[in-house]
C-alpha cells in the first residue's frame, strides 16, 4: 500500500483524539493521506469548514504525509479526483457497523476504483464523539483526554462563544 493515496473522511466538528489515532496510523500505512472534511447531511455543524481544517491542521502538523482539505461534493468524485485508491474510516462499536457498511457499499457503487478500509479504535477511544466533546465543553467539563492540547483552548472558546 506504499503507493496508495487514502481518503480519510469526516464531519471532524471538532477533531478528537479518536480521529487522530485513525488518521496517523492510515498515514503510516499510505503512501498519502488526505483527510477530507466532507458534508454530512444530517449534520449541521457547530464549527466551520475553515475552523475544521485549521484544528486538524495543527493537531497532525508533525506528520509529513498527510493534508488536509475540504469537499462539499460526493466523497466517491473527490476520491477519483485525486486519484485515491482507499477511503479510511474508523470503527467504534457495532452500533458504527450499519451506517458505515451502507456508506462503503454506496461508495464502491459510486467508484468502483476506492477500497473502503475500516480501521478499528483504540479501547480507549470506543466511546468517544465529537458531539460528546461539545457537550462536555459547553457545560463547563474537561474534554482535555479527549482532543489535543494543541487546539484544546481553541474548541473551548469557540464553545463558549456559541452559548453567549
Ligand atoms: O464524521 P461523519 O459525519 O460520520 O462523516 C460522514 C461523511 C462526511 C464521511 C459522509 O457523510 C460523506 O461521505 N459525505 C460526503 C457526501 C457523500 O459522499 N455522501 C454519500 C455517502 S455514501
Amino acid at each position: 500500500m506504499d503507493q496508495i493515496t487514502a481518503v480519510c473522511p469526516g464531519s471532524f466538528d471538532p477533531v478528537t483524539v479518536g480521529h487522530l489515532d485513525i488518521i496517523r496510523r492510515a498515514a503510516n500505512m499510505f503512501a498519502k493521506v488526505i483527510v477530507v472534511v466532507a458534508t454530512n447531511s444530517s449534520k449541521k455543524p457547530s464549527f466551520t469548514a475553515e475552523e475544521r481544517i485549521e484544528m486538524i491542521k495543527t493537531a497532525i502538523a508533525d506528520v509529513p504525509n498527510v493534508t488536509v482539505t475540504q469537499y462539499g461534493g460526493l466523497l466517491a468524485d473527490y476520491a477519483r479526483e485525486v486519484g485515491a485508491g482507499a477511503i479510511v474510516k474508523g470503527l467504534r462499536a457495532m452500533s458504527d457497523f450499519e451506517y458505515e457498511f451502507q456508506m462503503a457499499l454506496t461508495n464502491k457503487k459510486l467508484n468502483p476504483d476506492v477500497e473502503t478500509v475500516f480501521l478499528t479504535t483504540k479501547a480507549e477511544n470506543m466511546y468517544l464523539s465529537s458531539s460528546m466533546v461539545k457537550e462536555i465543553a459547553s457545560m463547563g467539563g474537561d474534554i482535555s483526554d479527549f482532543v489535543p492540547e494543541a487546539i484544546h483552548d481553541t474548541i473551548i472558546k469557540r464553545i463558549q462563544t456559541e452559548r453567549k
